[in-house]
């Protein structure tokens, strides 16, 4: 991370409930593996996704059921907040943070987003981060896009955030699934100055092209 004021502000992770929950995964564990504070928001839908994508059972255990499933000791700078606390530090423009991220963010959340909507603590501290003028990273995962959502789309756009798609590329040559996911959660962190290494940037020595089943036909 660059060598500033900003080094020690914690970063807020929403993870919402459209598929892709390993990518909200993967920030969170690279996050904290950097020792970089984190204020995690999850809503009830990204639980069932979880549970869904990776058989991650969260009940009433979260924080310690997560960082078991990320490899991750108890000791990490991670605060989780109920949805329903709109007395927590990010509800509060004078709780100072490096900014916020959306990823996954739902075409539900997206909405709410969009329209300023506060019914719960993602949507509030995802305005809060938009009136603070600072940094609000949406990064939705869904196809085709409706009109509404692009609509959506381009009214956070024009208040302000980074919009994004979940949208892997293939230029650094990826040998894996991991490396697909690495790829969109490095960009996330790029829109934040948030040093990386975890893809191979254009122009950084290349990798032989991984071969599709097709051409080995
Ligand atoms: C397995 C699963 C996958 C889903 N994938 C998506 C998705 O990719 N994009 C999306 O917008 N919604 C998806 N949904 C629907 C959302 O979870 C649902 O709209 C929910 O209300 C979003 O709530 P949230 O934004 O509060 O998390 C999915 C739901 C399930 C159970």
């Amino acid at each position: 991370m660059k060598d500033n004021d900003q080094e020690k502000l914690p970063f807020v992770v929403a993870i919402t409930g459209a598929s892709g929950a390993i990518y909200g995964l993967r920030l969170l564990q690279y996050l904290l593996e950097s020792g970089q504070p984190v204020d995690l928001l999850l809503s009830k839908a990204a639980q069932r996704v979880m549970k869904e994508e990776h058989d991650l059972e969260l009940g009433n255990e979260v924080e310690s059921k997560l960082l078991a499933y990320l490899k991750l000791p108890q000791a990490v700078p991670l605060k989780l907040h109920p949805l329903n606390d709109y007395g927590a530090s990010v509800a509060s423009g004078s709780y100072r943070t490096m900014g916020m991220v959306v990823l996954p963010c739902s075409l539900g959340s997206l909405g709410a987003l969009a329209a300023g909507l506060t019914e719960n603590l993602i949507h509030r501290a995802a305005a809060v981060t938009l009136k603070e003028r600072r940094k609000l990273m949406v990064v939705v995962r869904e196809m085709p896009f409706g009109h509404i959502q692009l609509k959506n789309m381009l009214s956070l756009s024009e208040a302000g955030a980074i919009v994004a798609c979940a949208s892997p590329g293939f230029y650094h040559r990826p040998e894996s699934v991991g490396d697909q996911i690495d790829f969109v959660v490095g960009r996330v962190l790029d829109q934040f100055d948030f040093d990386n290494k975890l893809f191979k940037r254009w122009k950084e020595d290349s990798r032989p092209l991984v071969q599709s089943p097709r051409q080995n036909h």
